[in-house]
């Protein structure tokens, strides 16, 4: 035999092997005419970038279509536990920037994945692919924060001003910088690591050369109820000062030099009610520029 017979013998052999050796994977267009639903509206889904349309998340499809459409020859999302959900749905989003922190975050490990809070094939919100729109999602679970949100005074979620996830990253979020890490859990961080309301609140952040140290070792939430309050401006307290006396006793151990939070100057008449709103002196309540006492 010559090379170049031998050469083509060998090209013929590998291409009956390969028709042979049949690939796993049949492509979109073979569910079609048993899943009408899913196939008619996925020319919408972010999915169609997906390399193998739906058998990027249901796996290879040849077998299944073969037997006429056996349950068990398919991933079928029914028949998953909802870790193994998770893990197909991280296969390709596990690499995203937002759900770094997915595994232990308080909604993983209640058993929250991704298919709970996304639907793929009935979404209610085209964009983000959301099972229901966001709010009404969220309260599903989380009622006892629709009551907050219908405080008196309040971020305006539920008239669509302000959303859940501009302050939470519901795919959980790395530990807080503040209150010790310990809590707030899935808070969404503005730049790097900030609390997320100064995405908003950018006036807050400073640098201040006079800061409160409240500000950024206990966070925001050591004053203000991030969702809603009876009180004006958010206040965890009706009065102020017994907001700012909660820190201010002089107990020891606390305070920069662990010598107490100082109390209130002695000049400071409690008896006399002008001194009770303590911020109509101490206007720059949250840092200043020009004095340590934040008086202006
Ligand atoms: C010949 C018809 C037919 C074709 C073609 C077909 N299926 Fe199916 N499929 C079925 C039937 C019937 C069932 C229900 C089986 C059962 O309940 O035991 C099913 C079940 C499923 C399920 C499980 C749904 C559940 O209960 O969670 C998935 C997922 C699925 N098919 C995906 C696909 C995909 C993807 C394709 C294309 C690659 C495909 N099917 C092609 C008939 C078909
Ligand atoms: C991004 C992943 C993904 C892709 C791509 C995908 N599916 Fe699904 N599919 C799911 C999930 C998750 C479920 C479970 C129900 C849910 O959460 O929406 C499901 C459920 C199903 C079901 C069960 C019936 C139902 O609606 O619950 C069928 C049948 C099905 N898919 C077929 C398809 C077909 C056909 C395609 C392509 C046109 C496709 N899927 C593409 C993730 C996907
Ligand atoms: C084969 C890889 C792959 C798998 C598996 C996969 N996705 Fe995706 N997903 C993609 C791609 C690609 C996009 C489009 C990204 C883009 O538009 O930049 C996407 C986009 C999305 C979006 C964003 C849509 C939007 O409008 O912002 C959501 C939500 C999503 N996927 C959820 C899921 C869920 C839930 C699962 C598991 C049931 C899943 N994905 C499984 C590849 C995948
Ligand atoms: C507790 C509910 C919840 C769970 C669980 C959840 N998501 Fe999301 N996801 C959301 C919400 C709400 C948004 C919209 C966020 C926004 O508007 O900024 C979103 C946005 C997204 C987006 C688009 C924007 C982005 O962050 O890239 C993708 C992709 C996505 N989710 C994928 C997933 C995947 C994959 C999982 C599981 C590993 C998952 N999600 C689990 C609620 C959830
Ligand atoms: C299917 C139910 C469900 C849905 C939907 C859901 N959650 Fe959760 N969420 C839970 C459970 C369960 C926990 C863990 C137990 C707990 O701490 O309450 C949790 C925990 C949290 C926590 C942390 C609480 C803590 O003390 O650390 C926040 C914040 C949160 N969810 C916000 C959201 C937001 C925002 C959404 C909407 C994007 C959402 N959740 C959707 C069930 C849900
Ligand atoms: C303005 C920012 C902001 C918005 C908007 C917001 N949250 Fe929160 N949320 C927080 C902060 C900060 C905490 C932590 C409070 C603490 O440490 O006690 C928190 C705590 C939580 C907790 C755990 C504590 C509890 O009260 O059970 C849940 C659950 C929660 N939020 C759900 C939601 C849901 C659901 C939405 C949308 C409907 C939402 N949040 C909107 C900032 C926000
Ligand atoms: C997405 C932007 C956004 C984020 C993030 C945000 N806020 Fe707000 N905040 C607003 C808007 C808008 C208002 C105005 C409220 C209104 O009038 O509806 C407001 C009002 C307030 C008020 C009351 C101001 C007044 O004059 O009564 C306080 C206090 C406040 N926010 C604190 C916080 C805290 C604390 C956080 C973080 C836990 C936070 N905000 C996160 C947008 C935001
Ligand atoms: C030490 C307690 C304390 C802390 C910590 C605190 N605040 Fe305040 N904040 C107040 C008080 C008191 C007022 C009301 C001031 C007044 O009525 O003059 C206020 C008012 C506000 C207002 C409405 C008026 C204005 O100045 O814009 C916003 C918005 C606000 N705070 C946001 C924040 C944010 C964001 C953080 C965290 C970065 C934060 N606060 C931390 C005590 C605090
Ligand atoms: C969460 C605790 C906390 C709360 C609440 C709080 N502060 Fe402070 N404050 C501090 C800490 C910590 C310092 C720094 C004290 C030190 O130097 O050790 C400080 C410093 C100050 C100073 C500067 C003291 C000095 O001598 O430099 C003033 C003035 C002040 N706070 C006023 C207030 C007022 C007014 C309120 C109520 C609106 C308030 N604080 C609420 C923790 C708090
Ligand atoms: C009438 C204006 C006024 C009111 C109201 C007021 N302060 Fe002051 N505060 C001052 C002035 C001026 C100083 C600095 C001079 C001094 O020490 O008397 C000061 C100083 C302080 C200091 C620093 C003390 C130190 O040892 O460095 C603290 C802490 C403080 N105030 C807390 C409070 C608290 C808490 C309230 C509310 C209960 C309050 N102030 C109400 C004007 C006021």
């Amino acid at each position: 035999m010559t090379p170049v017979i031998r050469l083509s013998g060998l090209l013929l052999l590998a291409t009956l092997l390969g028709a042979q050796a049949k690939d796993p994977y049949i492509g979109s267009q073979a569910c079609r005419a048993c899943h009408v639903a899913q196939t008619q509206t996925f020319f919408r889904n972010a999915h169609t970038k997906a390399d193998r349309g739906c058998e990027s998340c249901h796996g290879p499809g040849r077998a299944h279509v073969s037997a006429g459409g056996k349950k068990d020859l398919i991933v079928a999302f029914s028949a998953l536990s909802s870790r193994k959900a998770l893990d197909n749905c991280l296969s390709c989003h596990g690499k995203d920037w937002s759900r770094n922190n997915i595994r232990h975050s308080s909604h993983t490990q209640a058993d929250v994945v991704c298919s709970t809070c996304h639907s793929v094939h009935q979404a209610a919100t085209p964009k983000h692919l959301l099972a229901k729109p966001q709010k009404e999602l969220c309260y599903s679970c989380h009622p006892n924060v629709q009551s907050q949100f219908s405080m008196p005074f309040k971020h305006r979620v539920n008239e669509g001003t302000v959303q859940c996830a501009d302050c939470h990253n519901p795919h959980g979020a790395p530990a807080p910088t503040w209150r010790m890490g310990q809590r707030p859990r899935l808070q969404q961080h503005a730049q790097a690591n900030e609390q997320s309301c100064l995405q908003c609140h950018a006036d807050k952040r400073g640098p201040f050369l006079f800061e409160h140290a409240a500000l950024r070792v206990d966070g925001c939430g050591s004053c203000h109820a991030p969702h809603g309050s009876a009180n004006p401006r958010l206040l965890n307290r009706p009065v102020v000062f017994t907001l700012c006396l909660e820190c201010h006793n002089g107990a020891p151990g606390f305070g920069l030099q662990g010598q107490g939070i100082p109390v209130q100057s002695a000049s400071h008449n409690m008896a006399d009610p002008r001194y009770q709103n303590c911020t109509t002196c101490h206007v720059k309540i949250h840092g200043s520029n020009a004095d340590a006492r934040f008086l202006r």
